[in-house]
């Protein structure tokens, strides 16, 4: 009875043995395989968490980056398919809206050109549909050849053309309700800036367009101060987000908290490749305005700026 005890226990221990052996095998042969899987995922997550708060820091608005080129008066035909073509094979930071201002005369030829994925703005549009206004350009003309958007209240058609703040509300009221997108330009003067009046210039800029403006959806605000402007004189990122932070509370006080937190400011005013990272760093700048850049193939860096 004993050594069937004992023999039946022998029997159990070499069972479990072989047992626990196959275990074993099957186990540190799937084991390596777990370890690579959750060091891959590790990896995967370390690069999440990495991007992540890379975008925390430069992102964590929620607002999507958008920039802008603005041609001005400037390219032919040549010049403007050449562009057409770098923007075309370039691989643009699918993050970031990216939006073309052509020369009216050119816009039809400029969208035919570029993919889909890039809009393209007029530079320009006056406040009613049609009607007997020689020289003028509609929104509803701008829609009908393909453009999505309208740049208005740029410096220079504040100061050569001799534009109005109410104007160019009304211009942006009727854009609007036409169903384009309105990149809102506002912005001081050196002589403003150094009475000390940055502030309550773009305040008055944006009150008159707060007048016309209800529904914010389609605005991008451009803060571009007029001494940066094609000067080479960029704002430090440092006074251009002190003064995107000053419109943030002026919305917030002004429209609503809301609006605040969703509208995108895009700064401008000779935004390069070289200072384009530094700036898109900031919280409150939400993309850019480029004009001279914009007509070179480094565009495309400022694009990627948050890449
Ligand atoms: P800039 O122009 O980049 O050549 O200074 C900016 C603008 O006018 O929008």
């Amino acid at each position: 009875m004993d050594m069937n005890h004992s023999a039946t226990n022998l029997t159990l221990d070499a069972l479990k043995s072989v047992v626990s052996q196959a275990l074993l095998g099957k186990f540190t042969a799937v084991f390596p395989k777990l370890f690579k899987c959750q060091w891959k995922t590790y990896e995967g997550q370390k690069k999440l968490y990495a991007n992540f708060s890379k975008d925390t820091v430069s992102n964590m608005s929620g607002r999507k980056f958008c920039v802008g080129g603005n041609w001005k008066m400037n390219g032919d035909q040549k010049s403007i398919a050449e562009i057409c073509k770098v923007l075309s094979d370039a691989q643009l930071d699918p993050n970031t809206d990216v939006v073309i201002g052509c020369p009216a005369i050119y816009l039809m030829f400029a969208r035919n050109l570029l993919p889909c994925s890039i809009g393209v703005a007029g530079q320009n549009a006056y406040k009613v549909a049609k009607g007997a206004f020689t020289g003028e350009i509609s929104p509803a003309m701008l829609k009908d050849v393909g453009a999505d958007w309208v740049i208005l209240g740029h410096s220079e058609r504040r100061a050569i053309f001799k534009e109005s703040d109410e104007l160019i509300a009304e211009k942006a009221e009727h854009a609007l309700a036409e169903g384009l997108k309105v990149i809102a330009c506002i912005g001081e003067t050196l002589e403003e800036r150094e009475a000390g009046k940055t502030n309550e210039v773009v305040a008055r800029q944006m009150c008159a367009y707060a007048k016309k403006i209800r529904d914010w959806t389609n605005v991008v605000v451009a803060y571009e101060p007029v001494w940066a402007i094609g000067t080479g004189k960029t704002a430090t990122p440092d006074q251009a987000q002190e003064v995107h932070a000053f419109l943030r509370q002026w919305l917030t006080e002004n429209i609503s908290k809301e609006v605040s937190n969703t509208l995108r400011i895009q700064y401008g005013g000779s935004v390069t490749a070289a200072n384009a990272k530094e700036l898109a760093k900031k919280p409150d700048i939400d993309g850019f305005l480029v004009g001279g850049a914009s007509l070179k193939p480094e565009f495309v860096d400022i694009v990627n700026a948050r890449k």
